[in-house]
């Protein structure tokens, strides 16, 4: 049996999504990429925003169009959005077989996957199956917190995933240690505020200071960070282990107090401003990412220029900027949304110049330096690998290179991509 998975969201969806291709290729089952072939089709969802709504909706219709030419397809509709509008769903798309929320574990999921096309979950594969998607890549997602306790006035993610919960601490380890076995050498600690993760009066601090003695994990990424609890102990935590990644990605959202608490983020600007400052002083090379958005209710060109003014100054690394969108259940719905959406538009598109005109200044001054940079992929081509600040770059070479930490020179830049030659093996 084929069966396609197609992931909307976040780090977590797609963490997830993998977790269900490795049961599913372990009894047997073949992953593709076209959704004509597939014999099972599976949509991870998301609903931070109404257009990833849409974009699930547009793939059902058309996955829905597939099966009225051949019944025989079963159709799997799981996530966040599984979660907020299953009767929704239900409704609209008669057509789909199964609709998972995220009240169910992974596990949970994947069984009621097998029974609806009548596979004993009990049987093993009788051929021991190589799952080239997960087995062999260097780099693991591995989820620390579930949900979210922080309920920004916008965002849908508390009521979507629930409350957040920490991971035992030992479990957390004990995958790290066996993806390290299977030869990952990076894992990417997840979760939606990984600085407030605490299980028994573990950390993160200390979680970040285990991960770092398994000695066949080279690199220790993280995100996301919340500014209201980001201590200097973990900036100084970062900045004195090699292994831990030089990225901080830390969503500012709005460069303008008045915004920040509308949108319930418990900080202000000053905050967030020392705390780039904590992380330049103390860690050498950081590269500091973030996420805003624009045209918040009430949100005026004042507010706007204030957050244009924070991203010329801070000069942030990489940015992602979204167009406020409402969504149900949050404090925000109840507030007027009364930026219009060419404001909206506008705001965006000045943003997103401004910070791809800073990227391509930082991009452009990397070249002719050396990089430590972890190859974790071969593309067909070309070896892909990213840099200590999360940053891609592209070698000549082979394979056998996969899972190496190497020193690069950096030859040449594009808008977001680096080229290098690799020098040696650190
Ligand atoms: N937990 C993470 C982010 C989760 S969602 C964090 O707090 O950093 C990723 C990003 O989507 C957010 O940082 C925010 O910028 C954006 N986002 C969330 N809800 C949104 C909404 N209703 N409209 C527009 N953007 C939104
Ligand atoms: Fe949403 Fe805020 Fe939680 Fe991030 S921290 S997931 S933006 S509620
Ligand atoms: Fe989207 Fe759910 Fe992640 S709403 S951003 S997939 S937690």
């Amino acid at each position: 049996m084929r069966y396609i998975i197609q992931t909307i969201g976040c780090q977590m969806n797609i963490c997830q999504s993998d977790e269900i291709s490795k049961e599913l290729n372990s009894k047997g089952l073949i992953k593709v990429l076209d959704r004509e072939s597939a014999d099972i089709i599976i949509l991870n969802t998301c609903s931070v925003r109404a257009q990833a709504e849409q974009k699930a909706f547009s793939f059902l219709g058309r996955v829905c169009d597939l099966k009225q030419k051949n019944e025989a397809v079963k159709i799997i509709v799981i996530g966040c959005m599984a979660q907020r509008m299953k009767s929704k769903i239900k409704k609209r798309f008669k057509q789909v077989d199964l609709i998972i929320g995220t009240d169910r574990e992974t596990p949970e999921i994947v069984n009621q996957i097998l029974q609806l096309i009548n596979i004993n979950n009990e049987v093993e594969s009788p051929v021991e199956f190589l799952d080239l998607n997960t087995n062999n890549e260097v780099s693991k997602f591995v989820t620390i917190t579930k949900g979210c306790s922080n309920y920004c006035s916008y965002c849908v993610v508390p009521f979507v995933r629930g409350k957040e919960r920490a991971r035992d601490f030992d479990e957390i380890i004990e995958e790290c240690r066996n993806f390290s076995k299977q030869g990952a050498r990076e894992v990417i600690l997840l979760g939606q505020n990984v600085n407030s993760y605490n299980f028994n009066g573990f950390n993160f601090v200390d979680l970040l200071k285990e991960v770092s003695k398994i000695s066949s994990i080279k690199r220790i990424s993280f995100m996301t960070n919340h500014p209201k609890d980001l201590t200097l102990d973990l900036i100084q935590t970062i900045a004195s282990f090699d292994k831990i990644s030089k990225h901080v990605h830390l969503p500012l959202q709005s460069g303008s107090d008045e915004i920040l608490k509308k949108m319930n983020r418990n900080y202000t600007l000053a905050h967030y401003k020392n705390l780039i400052s904590l992380l330049r002083q103390n860690i050498k090379n950081i590269s500091i990412t973030t996420d805003v958005i624009v045209g918040f209710p009430s949100e005026t060109d004042e507010d706007f220029l204030k957050t244009l003014e924070t991203i010329k100054e801070i000069a942030f690394d990489g940015l992602y900027v979204f167009k406020y969108s409402p969504r149900p259940n949050t404090l925000a719905a109840t507030f007027i949304d009364d930026v219009s959406q060419e404001k909206k538009k506008e705001r965006l598109a000045i943003i997103l110049k401004e910070s791809n005109d800073i990227s391509q200044k930082i991009v452009a001054g990397m070249v002719n330096t050396k990089q430590t940079v972890l190859i974790t992929a071969f593309n067909g081509r070309s070896l892909e690998g990213q840099t200590e600040t999360g940053r891609k770059v592209f070698m000549e070479g082979g394979r056998e290179n996969i899972g190496k930490l190497c020193s690069v020179f950096i030859t040449s830049a594009k808008i977001n991509s680096l080229f290098g030659e690799i020098c040696n093996e650190i």
